[in-house]
């Protein structure tokens, strides 16, 4: 039986340090990021002792405005939910003592989230009138790539995921090589409108015998093979990304309508950054009328605190995790926990 609560989450498991004020799961009282992209645009990637230094130096100020902007006390905190991964280890350590010392401090229960299963409770929280379940979940973000099942509200069971590098990892990677801004995402989106996604015939990896696993770091080398191979008069930034885009995606459409068929189930969540992507969005219903399909709403697609504290609340059941709770760095460990 889940009681009205006031979750308090926080998040700090790469570049981004968050805290939200959500109540019943999926109020959204707050919900404060404040982005460390300036910071490792520089290097063309997250900097992890950057990184670190920066959630420490931010916490307690992005908690305070997110406490002013919801108009509550922390007193009336009634749980605190925490990312404890998969992510950066030293990152999440910061937001996972945080979260400890608060629990202490305001003598009340704190639970430890998986950051992944929260990017698919985001498109939940986002259409929650619409959803029932079970589901399927595709998780595409900096760090991760993976089909899950979704039995019930916050279950989740990971049915593949990638070999080698995430999706927006291979986008960000691709507009390092393109001297593009970090993170990749965008400027690739943006460059890949005005380019020819048919120039050159990249192909994402297969996986022997795991059809529905995925492969990106074969697709980034042969981008950057693309870009050694030609003259420098030759090279077309756009006609590279939009045929690195395209590339990227018919796989992740054509896995997932293979995991859709599979598991005979037409609904899809969808979760992460690279959902932010509209030509995505634009791909999927017109190569797959047949399933509904369900994007994360602005605010909870890139990394945030609101689906820490959203799937806190539904994974909480009355009792608090244990102090010696760890933090993960896998990406396959924590996940289903609880
Ligand atoms: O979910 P997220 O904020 O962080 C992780 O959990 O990793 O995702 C960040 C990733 C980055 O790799 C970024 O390049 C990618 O999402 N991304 C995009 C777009 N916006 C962000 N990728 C493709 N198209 C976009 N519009
Ligand atoms: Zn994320």
């Amino acid at each position: 039986m889940i009681s009205p609560m006031i979750v308090l989450g926080i998040e700090s498991t790469c570049d981004e340090t968050a805290c939200a004020l959500v109540r019943n799961g999926k109020e959204i009282l707050s919900n404060v990021v404040s982005s460390q992209i300036n910071l490792h645009n520089q290097y063309g990637g997250v900097v992890p002792e950057l990184a670190c230094r920066r959630h420490v130096e931010i916490l307690i100020p992005v908690l305070e405005e997110a406490l002013t902007l919801a108009q509550i006390p922390l007193s009336q905190v009634d749980l605190v939910a925490v990312a404890n991964g998969p992510g950066l280890v030293g990152a999440l350590l910061i937001g996972l003592n945080a979260a400890k010392a608060l629990s202490l401090a305001l003598d009340k229960p704190f639970i430890g989230v998986n950051h992944v299963e929260a990017h698919l409770h985001a498109t939940w929280m986002s259409h929650s009138d619409k959803i029932d379940f079970p589901a399927l979940g595709v998780v595409l973000s900096g760090g991760h790539t993976s089909i899950m099942t979704l039995p019930k509200l916050g279950e989740y069971h990971v049915v593949s995921q990638t070999v080698d590098d995430a999706i927006g990892e291979a986008f960000d990677k691709v507009a390092k090589m393109l001297q593009l801004p970090y993170p990749g995402g965008p400027p690739i989106e943006k460059l890949a409108a005005i380019g020819n996604p048919h120039r050159y015939p990249f192909r994402a990896g297969q996986v022997k015998g795991q059809p529905l696993h995925f492969s990106f770091s074969g697709l980034k080398t042969a981008v950057l093979y693309a870009i050694k191979d030609q003259k420098l008069t030759e090279i077309n930034p756009a006609d590279l990304a939009a045929s690195f885009q395209e590339a990227a995606f018919s796989d992740v459409i054509k896995k997932t309508c293979l995991a859709a068929e599979q598991f005979q189930c037409a609904k899809i969540l969808f979760g992460g950054g690279v959902t932010n992507n509209q030509h995505l969005r634009k791909m999927f219903a017109e190569r797959a009328p047949h399933l509904s399909l369900y994007w994360p709403s602005l605010g909870l697609s890139l990394d945030n605190a609101a689906m820490i504290a959203g799937l806190g609340y539904f994974k909480y059941q009355g009792k608090s995790d244990p102090y010696d709770l760890e933090a993960f760095t896998r990406k396959d460990e924590g996940i289903g926990k609880g």
